[in-house]
Order: structure tokens, then sequence, then C-alpha cells
């Protein structure tokens, strides 16, 4: 990694659907090794912000790094570093839920023996076993969610980015997942989480930053930002709009 300390740099993104900007000069950086919880209210432009992180979507101006390679010129170095639970399902609708991630983790250069093992670990972990040989049409929400999950671990990427991860899952699969992303925090892997749930926030992250109408309001330590006074209106939109 080139810039070992620094998993996510952000400079001055910008990013225009035709009229609309969803991104207004966006600026953060998010440490090795931290939980970093992305908050704003619908529309506020997370997910434009993972999209540009990943190389899913162009921006117009600004830099995104990963661990200091750029996203648009060093594409290849930024993506394997990172692990994407996208807010989405998308997945091949012809592939059973194992082929499903050992082709992913084909993407990486991960052969296919050692791609089988991963996957069968992983589904055996979020309770997917009995499930590997169906196609995802034939799980449940939250048995996707848990997919997702699998799918953005197989090449055990640094950073895991997870968009709204426990959005419709009921409460054992949130306490499972959250179980889980602590366990990997605290093996050392870096994770950026958007989430309405100022709950989720409170209890993984040790850092939160704020998005409103595609301007970042506030980056700082879970306690300092929680106590702002100033954040109340921002906080009541985010809890508002579940
Ligand atoms: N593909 C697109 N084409 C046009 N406009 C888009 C597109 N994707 C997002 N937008 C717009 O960009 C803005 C930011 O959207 P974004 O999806 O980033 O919000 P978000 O913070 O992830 O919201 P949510 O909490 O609802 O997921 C919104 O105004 C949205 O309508
Ligand atoms: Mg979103």
């Amino acid at each position: 990694m080139r810039d070992s300390n620094r998993a996510i740099h952000i400079q001055n993104l910008t990013k225009h659907y035709g009229e609309i900007q969803a991104l207004n000069d966006v600026s953060f950086e998010v440490k090795r090794g931290d939980f970093f919880a992305f908050l704003g209210p619908n529309g506020a432009g997370k997910t434009t912000t993972i999209n540009a992180l990943t190389g899913l979507s162009n921006f117009q101006t600004g830099q995104v790094k990963v661990f200091g390679y750029n996203v648009m010129t060093e594409y290849v170095q930024s993506r394997r570093l990172v692990g994407l639970c996208a807010q989405e399902f998308n997945f091949d609708p012809f592939l059973t839920i194992h082929e499903l991630l050992v082709y992913q983790a084909g993407y990486f250069g991960i052969l296919p023996k050692e791609a089988s093992k991963r996957a069968d670990d992983l589904l055996a972990r979020f309770q997917l076993t009995d499930k590997h040989n169906v196609k995802h049409r034939s799980l449940s929400g939250g048995m996707k969610k848990k997919l997702l999950l699998c799918r953005a671990l197989i090449h055990e990427p640094e950073i895991l980015i997870l968009d709204e991860p426990t959005a419709g899952c009921d409460l054992e699969l949130k306490y499972l997942i959250w179980d889980y992303l602590l366990q990997l925090n605290k093996e050392g892997k870096t994770i950026f989480l958007t989430t309405h749930y100022m709950e989720e926030a409170e209890k993984l992250c040790k850092t939160i930053g704020i998005i409103n109408h595609g301007r970042i309001v506030r980056i700082g330590e879970k306690r300092d930002v929680l106590r702002d006074k100033s954040l109340e209106a921002v906080f009541l939109e985010v809890t508002g709009s579940e």
C-alpha cells in the first residue's frame, strides 16, 4: 500500500447528474483501522460518494484515493483493497450463491479451490450453508443482505464499504452483522458504513461524518459529533427519514 495510514482520502469531490448537484466539494479522510459512519438523510449523497470511491461512477472534479491509489487512474490497485456491500441487490441471476462467490473471488485473482473454501466458510459464518446450491432469487431479503456481505468479504479486503448494511434486517440479523463488523474492525479492517440509524453509528463507530445536500456538515470523533447541539436538525432529518 502506498499510503498505509490513510485508507480513504477524498479531496474536493464534485458530482453532478445533469442539473442535480449530488456532491459539492466533498473532502475528508478515513484513517486505517477506523470504523467510520457516514450519516445523512435520503438523497444526501452517501451512495454517490461510495460509487465514486469504488469506481462505479465518474465525477466532475476532485480526487479520490484508497490507500494512496487513485480510484480513476489506478483502478485495479485501489479496487482490490475494497470490499463493497452495495445498497441494492445486484446479483447474477444465473449463478448459485456459492458460484457467485467463487466468480467474485476470480475477479481478484483467487483460484477456484481457495475461493470455494472461502465461500464455504463465509456461507457457514452467515448461516447460509444449506442454501449454497440455490440461486439468489430463492433467498429472503435478510439472506440476500448476508450474501452481499459474503461477496464483499470474499477477497479479504482491507476496507469494507457498506451502504446501509442492516436496512430491512430483523434484530437477530442486525446483531449478527454488528458483531461481525466489530470483530473485523478489531482484527484491523477499516470499515466505512452509511446508515440512517443513530443507534448503529453510536454502537459501532469511532468516527462520524455527516453529509447533507451533497456537502460535508461535520466530521469528527463520535463523542464530539454526538454532543454537538448545532447538528440536532440534521440528526432529526436523518432519523426522521427511516
Ligand atoms: N443515477 C442517477 N441519476 C440521476 N440522479 C441521481 C442518480 N443517483 C443519484 N442521484 C441523485 O443524487 C442525489 C444523491 O443521491 P444518493 O443516492 O447519493 O443519496 P443517498 O444519501 O445515498 O440517499 P439514500 O439514503 O436514500 O440512499 C439525489 O438527489 C439523487 O436523486
Ligand atoms: Mg444511498
